[in-house]
């Protein structure tokens, strides 16, 4: 019998918001295929739990209280890391929130801006912080989890939308100056994925005709795009929705 290589051996990725959902199944799948991961959010309990699976499965992990909006936070997750495991390959933006909820008019400003910061401005801080550390390595990855909606929109999600339209163009841009430098950014689009931020919106069934998955139906993509040989694809859009974006 055949027995596949584990395809990110020796490499080292940060997954943030690895505490639960779409994070905390990249988080492992990373782990299964031989890399050392730090696992990054607010919640100890949660990341520290995600860590101790890894390891139980036999992997390497770190477990570390980080919040995106604090550039010193984030930039402290980035040192840890290579001061853990010597180094950093792979960084997958993925702490999210799923924003108000409400139409322009109805919204709270304070939410609105705050979706903003966690979804856009920490994915800012993480890439800032994390090109250093890349460039040392001599390549990267970096993927951004995005949204159908940052290119679709729908009423009543204009923070949520807006967040994902500017984390696009994030991808784009940094794809573009990172190139000479081998480190890729690429962003994924789940689609519509069964979690806490979502649980009650997939319940009403907003996503008519969409492909409502498991976390876990999302980790093969994220290997496959952080497993691609270099320089390999940049700056493109890799969906697993069933409509278009
Ligand atoms: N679920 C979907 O249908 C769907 C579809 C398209 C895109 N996405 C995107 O996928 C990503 C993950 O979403 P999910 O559905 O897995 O949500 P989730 O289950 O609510 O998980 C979100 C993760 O982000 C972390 N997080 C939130 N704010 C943070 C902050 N300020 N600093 C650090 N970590 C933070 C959370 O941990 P703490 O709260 O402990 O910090 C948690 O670990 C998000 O970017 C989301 O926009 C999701």
């Amino acid at each position: 019998m055949q027995t596949q290589e584990p395809q990110l051996r020796g490499k080292v990725a940060i997954v943030t918001g690895a505490g639960r959902g779409i994070g905390r199944a990249i988080a492992l799948a990373y782990a299964r295929q031989g890399a050392a991961v730090c696992c990054a959010a607010r919640s100890l309990g949660q990341v520290q739990e995600t860590a101790a699976q890894i390891v139980a499965e036999g992997g390497r992990a770190l477990a570390l209280i980080t919040d995106v909006t604090d550039f010193a936070s984030v930039e402290r997750m980035v040192n840890e890391t290579e001061q853990a495991f010597g180094g950093l390959d792979i960084v997958v933006v993925n702490a999210g929130v799923g924003g108000g909820q409400q139409t322009v008019e109805a919204s709270d400003p304070q939410t609105w801006r705050t979706t903003i910061e966690v979804n856009l401005v920490g994915a800012y801080y993480c890439a800032k912080a994390a090109v250093p550390a890349l460039k040392r390595r001599g390549a990267g990855k970096i993927i951004a989890i995005g949204s159908g909606q940052g290119q679709r929109g729908r009423a009543g999600i204009s923070d949520y939308a807006c967040s994902k339209a500017g984390l696009w163009m994030l991808t784009r841009v940094l794809a573009q100056e990172l190139a000479p430098h081998n480190i890729s950014v690429n962003q994924l689009i789940p689609g519509p994925v069964l979690t806490e931020m979502t649980g009650d919106l997939l319940a009403r069934n907003t996503y008519e005709g969409e492909w409502a998955k498991s976390p876990e139906d999302v980790a093969p993509l994220a290997v496959f795009l952080a497993a691609q040989p270099e320089p390999g694809p940049t700056a493109q859009s890799f969906s697993l929705m069933r409509r278009d974006a």
